[in-house]
């Protein structure tokens, strides 16, 4: 957008996994969009509908009664075809035709990486993050992180009860591919005995030791929160720990894809709706290829750039934190 060419119209998207709070977000780019006399556009089923043109206009009403509601409005989808030339050559040229002057990407590091490549072909764009694993450098926090982190505890306090009835340990899997955020977190917000994270090398007889330990302490049950990320993986470690005598038997949980859905906590509400309004500001302030990041309180424009100048790391204090906690 330049001073001669403001922004008129706006598109949307969802794209990746779902993650809670993109409704709110969607609703928050729409409204945002409509306050600054905009025109709004969905686009479903993420880059693959970007590509195939499958555009709705977006008004006030659209968005009524979505704020409370988990997935996506727009529906979402991986889309490899998004990686070939010929396919974001046909994503641009639906942005021509449909007189799109800015488009708004909703997801977590995938998306944005298209996100970035729209930037890189002269589309003005901006990204949000928005993804359970809480993987993308530049932010605090992503959209969804609090919610599946909610539904984790909820169930690991669950699990705990049955646990403590029958003298059982669980191996309770969680999500989040290579990042431990989500396993670390919900173990010190749970006091789960042990947390097993990607970025972390696992000692296998370490863990039966801790295991071990907890038994002859007393303890009447012993959770390890694992990260589906984890080496070795939950049905491994499960078998090796079914295969010696530990006290306690042991049961595996994995929790899988309810932590993507249900309602956004407050926390994602609100951190949707900032995002999204801060979007609109951005577009409309001639910024292109970069991302809302929320650094402290504050929402800042980070560029894609940066974005991906290096990984989100596991915080190592906390992660020291919950071992010290757990005993
Ligand atoms: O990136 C979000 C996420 O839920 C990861 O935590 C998980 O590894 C992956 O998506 C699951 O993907 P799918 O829904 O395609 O099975």
């Amino acid at each position: 957008m330049t001073e001669d060419h403001p922004i008129k119209t706006i598109g949307l998207l969802t794209s990746g996994g779902d993650a809670p709070g993109m409704n709110p977000c969607i609703r928050a780019v729409v409204r945002a969009g409509l306050a600054r006399g905009l025109n709004v556009i969905g686009i479903e089923d993420g880059f693959e509908g970007l590509i195939k043109g499958r555009f709705r206009p977006l008004g006030a009403r659209d968005v009524g009664g979505i704020l409370q509601r988990g997935g996506t409005i727009l529906q979402t989808a991986r889309c490899d075809e998004f990686m070939q030339p010929q396919s974001q050559r046909e994503a641009i040229r639906m942005i021509n035709d449909a007189e799109i002057d800015g488009v708004v990407v909703i997801g977590g590091d995938g998306s944005l990486r298209g996100a970035q490549i729209l930037a890189e072909r002269g589309i003005t764009v901006v990204g949000i993050p928005a993804s359970i694993d809480n993987d993308v450098f530049g932010t605090d926090i992503c959209i969804g992180v609090d919610t599946a982190l909610n539904t984790i505890v909820d169930a690991i306090d669950k699990l705990r009860d049955t646990a403590s009835s029958n003298n059982r340990a669980f191996l309770v899997e969680t999500m989040g591919r290579l990042s431990g955020y989500l396993a670390m977190q919900a173990g010190i917000v749970t006091g789960a005995e042990l947390v097993l994270v990607p970025e972390v090398p696992t000692d296998v007889e370490g863990v039966v030791h801790t295991m071990e330990a907890a038994y002859q302490r007393g303890k009447s049950h012993c959770i390890v929160v694992v990260a589906e990320g984890a080496n070795p993986p939950i049905s491994e470690l499960a078998a090796l720990i079914n295969s010696r005598e530990l006290g306690f038997s042991t049961r595996v949980t994995i929790l899988g894809h309810i932590q993507r859905g249900g309602k956004p906590s407050a926390f994602d509400r609100l951190l949707a709706s900032r995002f999204g309004s801060k979007a609109v500001e951005f577009l409309t302030e001639g910024k292109t290829g970069v991302m809302t990041g929320l650094h402290g309180s504050e929402v800042e424009a980070i560029p894609l750039s940066v974005v991906f100048s290096q990984s989100k790391s596991l915080p190592m204090d906390q992660y020291e934190m919950a071992q010290m906690l757990a005993r």
